[in-house]
């Protein structure tokens, strides 16, 4: 029998190629035209599974793409863990970008990853993470170091909102029945500052529609006279947010928890270098509501942004036009309580209001989903904070993240557990961008570690008893 260190090092160039052959499927679940390339992944995931110990894996049909579940149930008495993770991934636009294709996985060095890391489109975000799980199931069957029962659902629609998830959560209840949940699909403050990520952001997605007059128009003959869409989409826009950054529309901080001065000091603490922050995007000033700190504005505090903007004329070269439509995509990030169906109402009415007349507007939600805040005081961090602990030689870090997975508060109300976010990626893994990657120290280091939850997750609710 093998420890995780040297199980990892003994097989490490082997699991480096299986992930690399995941990475060339192109999952992208956006994108109908991938529908089978979808359908592949589920599959040689499925196989995965059942390759690294699991009895029963099996590719389950939704409305949408597949969920795949797998389990190893080695006695009913004893706890059991449930992996949540992603199979799908974002489109890789702008191709142009990329320094190699993105499903055409490539190893290269970087300052932070020596060692290496792997380039590809869902490298990070999620698969080489959900993998990493799969491999830390493969070392502890072969080892006989699998310490309780253990259940796997793998969904294909993370990246679009996980719309059908519930669906199948709904259905599934009892056979998903389990002691906590375990995901890895976030990221760690630095490789020698372990952290395990205890705050999620909601999301509330909006598109938003503006008609002018019924045709384009020459913006000389009718310029001046008649309502721009777009000048006037921007006006609105510009209006959602105060001279402090605050975001205007009424209501929409009524439910947002206000943390404790103690509370902030401590977040605080947390190694944060804002020069370096500033340096790496090459921007002169950050920005951000005022009161709050960079930190505390990407994590514990909510946000408005477009995240894309278009109409009009957009082409080579010049054209007069006064367009007759604008539209915007806008996001905001939900921090506890808010309430995304809420705050999309919230949003609606007040975007409905601060129309002129001489526009129409139409408003739509695309999708949302809930804040989730994991406590620290439980059983379950416990054990996460002690895998770290033998793993790194030192106790992780609990932090909130501004980024969304929006299922994650589905889980607690659905099937009542609590949910560990134990993730291994870094900011600068360039997840959603060109040249995403995911380091090859990380990716060994997140197999070596997850066992460990494992073993004490194990004992502590074994001595509970
Ligand atoms: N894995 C990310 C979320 C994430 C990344 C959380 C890093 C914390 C740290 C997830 O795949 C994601 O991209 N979520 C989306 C939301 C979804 C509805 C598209 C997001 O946060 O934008
Ligand atoms: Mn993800
Ligand atoms: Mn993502």
């Amino acid at each position: 029998m093998k420890d995780t260190k040297t199980y990892v090092e003994e097989n490490k160039q082997r699991f480096i190629d299986e992930l690399i052959e995941l990475l060339k499927i192109p999952s992208i679940s956006a994108n109908s035209n991938y529908k089978d390339d979808m359908l592949k992944t589920a599959e040689a995931v499925k196989k995965s599974l059942l390759e690294a110990g699991c009895d029963v894996a099996e590719i389950n049909e939704t409305p949408g793409h597949p969920v795949v579940y797998g389990e190893k149930i080695i006695d009913p008495d004893l706890p059991t863990v449930l992996v949540y993770g992603h199979y799908d991934v974002q489109p890789p636009d702008p191709l142009d970008l990329w320094d190699n294709p993105p499903f055409e996985p490539v190893i290269k060095e970087t300052r932070i990853h020596p060692e290496g890391a792997i380039f590809a489109r869902g490298a990070c975000d999620d698969k080489g993470q959900m993998y990493m799980h799969v491999k830390a199931l493969e070392y502890m069957t072969k080892n006989d170091k699998l310490p309780c029962n253990i259940k796997f659902m793998i969904e294909g629609e993370e990246e679009v909102g996980s719309a059908h998830l519930g669906w199948f959560i709904e259905r599934n209840k009892e056979k998903l029945k389990n002691d906590v949940i375990l995901i890895s699909d976030t990221g760690m403050i630095a490789k020698d500052t372990p952290s395990i990520t205890t705050g999620l952001r909601g999301l509330s997605y909006m598109e938003v529609e503006v008609t002018g007059p019924n045709r384009d128009l020459h913006s000389g003959l009718y310029g001046g006279a008649v309502a721009n869409p777009i000048n006037i989409l921007c006006k609105m826009i510009a209006s959602l947010q105060d001279e402090n950054n605050h975001i205007t529309i009424p209501g929409f901080y009524d439910r947002v928890k206000e943390y404790s001065q103690e509370e902030r000091a401590k977040m605080a603490e947390a190694p944060f270098d804002l020069k370096e922050y500033r340096e790496k995007l090459n921007i002169d000033e950050v920005h951000g509501e005022e009161g709050y700190s960079t930190l505390e504005r990407a994590s514990i505090r909510p946000t408005l942004d477009v995240n894309g903007i278009w109409g009009g004329y957009t082409g080579e070269g010049a054209k007069t036009v006064l367009p007759s439509k604008a539209y915007a995509k806008i996001s905001m990030r939900l921090v506890s309580d808010q309430d995304w169906k809420e705050i999309s109402a919230l949003f609606k009415d007040h975007f409905e209001k601060i129309a002129p007349k001489s526009v129409k507007v139409n408003v739509n939600t695309h999708h949302g989903g809930q804040a989730y805040v994991t406590p620290i005081d439980t059983l379950e961090y416990q054990a996460a904070n002690d895998a770290y602990a033998e793993a790194f030689g030192k106790d992780p870090i609990p932090q909130h993240s501004g980024g969304s997975i929006p299922i994650v508060a589905l889980f607690e109300e659905e099937l009542k557990s609590k949910t560990i976010l134990m993730g291994f990626g870094l900011d600068t893994d360039a997840i959603h961008s060109p040249n995403e990657h995911f380091g090859i120290w990380n990716y060994l280091k997140g197999i070596e570690t997850i066992p460990l939850f494992y073993k004490h997750f194990t004992k502590l609710k074994q001595a509970e008893k």
